[in-house]
This record gives C-alpha cells, sequence and structure tokens, in this order.
C-alpha cells in the first residue's frame, strides 16, 4: 500500500523550494533509476522512488562574493543529514507510514559518504539502491545540479513514475499470493 505518491511531494512547498534548488531534473531522473534498480535489488520501488527524488533536500548554498565555492562546499557540507531530517518531516506531514518515513531518512543519510569519517559502512540494499541511482545520473562538476525541466515535464514524469510503481507493486503482491 501506498500513503503517499511522488505526485504528492512534488506539490508539496517543501520540495518545490529545496529539490529546486538541488536540481528537480536531477532529482526525478535519480527517481527513474531508482525504479529500474529496485527490480534487481529487489527493492520496495515505493520506497526507492521517494528517496532518489528526496536524497538532495538537504542541499545548502556555498557562494563566497557571488560565485559557487566548491572548498567551502566539501569542507563544511552535511546536506545528507539535513536531507534526512527535512525528508522526513516532509513525509510525515504528508501522512507516510512512520516504518516507510524512518526508511525512506535512512537511504537519504547514506546516500553519499563523503561527509562520514573514513570506515566501511554496510547498507541495505535499498540504501544502496540510492546511492546507485544519485551515481548514475551524476555528471563531472556538479552540473547535474544545473539541468533544468519544465513544471508541466516534472508533473508528467513523476505521475507516469507514480503509475509504474503501483503496477509494479501490484505485480509483486501478485507474484507473492500465487507462490
Ligand atoms: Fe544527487
Amino acid at each position: 500500500m501506498r500513503y503517499v505518491t511522488l505526485m504528492d511531494i512534488y506539490h508539496h512547498h517543501i520540495t518545490q523550494k529545496y529539490v529546486n534548488r538541488s536540481g528537480m531534473a536531477h532529482a526525478i531522473s535519480c527517481a527513474y533509476h531508482a525504479f529500474h534498480l529496485s527490480g534487481k535489488h529487489k527493492v520496495n520501488p515505493d520506497l526507492a522512488t521517494k528517496a532518489a527524488l528526496l536524497h538532495d533536500i538537504g542541499h545548502y548554498t556555498w557562494y563566497r562574493d557571488g560565485e559557487w565555492d566548491f572548498s567551502l562546499y566539501k569542507a563544511n557540507d552535511i546536506h545528507a543529514i539535513k536531507g534526512a531530517e527535512r525528508a522526513h518531516k516532509l513525509l510525515i506531514r504528508l501522512g507516510e507510514h512512520p516504518k516507510n518515513a524512518k526508511d525512506i531518512s535512512l537511504a537519504i543519510l547514506l546516500h553519499t559518504d563523503s561527509y562520514l569519517p573514513k570506515g566501511n559502512l554496510q547498507l541495505t540494499p535499498l540504501q544502496e539502491v540510492v546511492h546507485l541511482a544519485d551515481q548514475a545520473d551524476e555528471e563531472p562538476a556538479g552540473n547535474h545540479h544545473y539541468r533544468t525541466i519544465s513544471p508541466s515535464k516534472a508533473k508528467k514524469m513523476l505521475s507516469t513514475l507514480d503509475q509504474m510503481v503501483s503496477d509494479k507493486m501490484n505485480r509483486n503482491l501478485l507474484e507473492k499470493d500465487s507462490s
């Protein structure tokens, strides 16, 4: 069962403010990658697509004298931590199941290890899918954050993906019942 759709998330003003800042085109592209990866990794496509759509919601802008300062960003970035918390609050407000909100939030927290001390993290399949989906859409010099998409195309792509997720979940249920 889906408690919240991708379209519900898209329309929320918090998503509009923060996901547009880090790149709506990148977020939607990652959500599609996460959908395709979810089959291979046997992960719930509902959680994977939501986590991928929201994975960069915690980005902050690091400007110095009107220019993006990559060294400031590298040294001080905590977007995964901020994003995990922000996405969790948003999902709960929209009516997401608390267990799902926690799983999605953790996948956002661990989608990158760039801010973490060196060490070996054991990712769950959901966390791995979100990490791979982000990598699949990355461009050199962070250019993936600057690709644009019109609101009408964004809505069309997300409503199509919502349908794909629902269909996949129904198919998974049918397969479970017949096995
Ligand atoms: Fe990203």
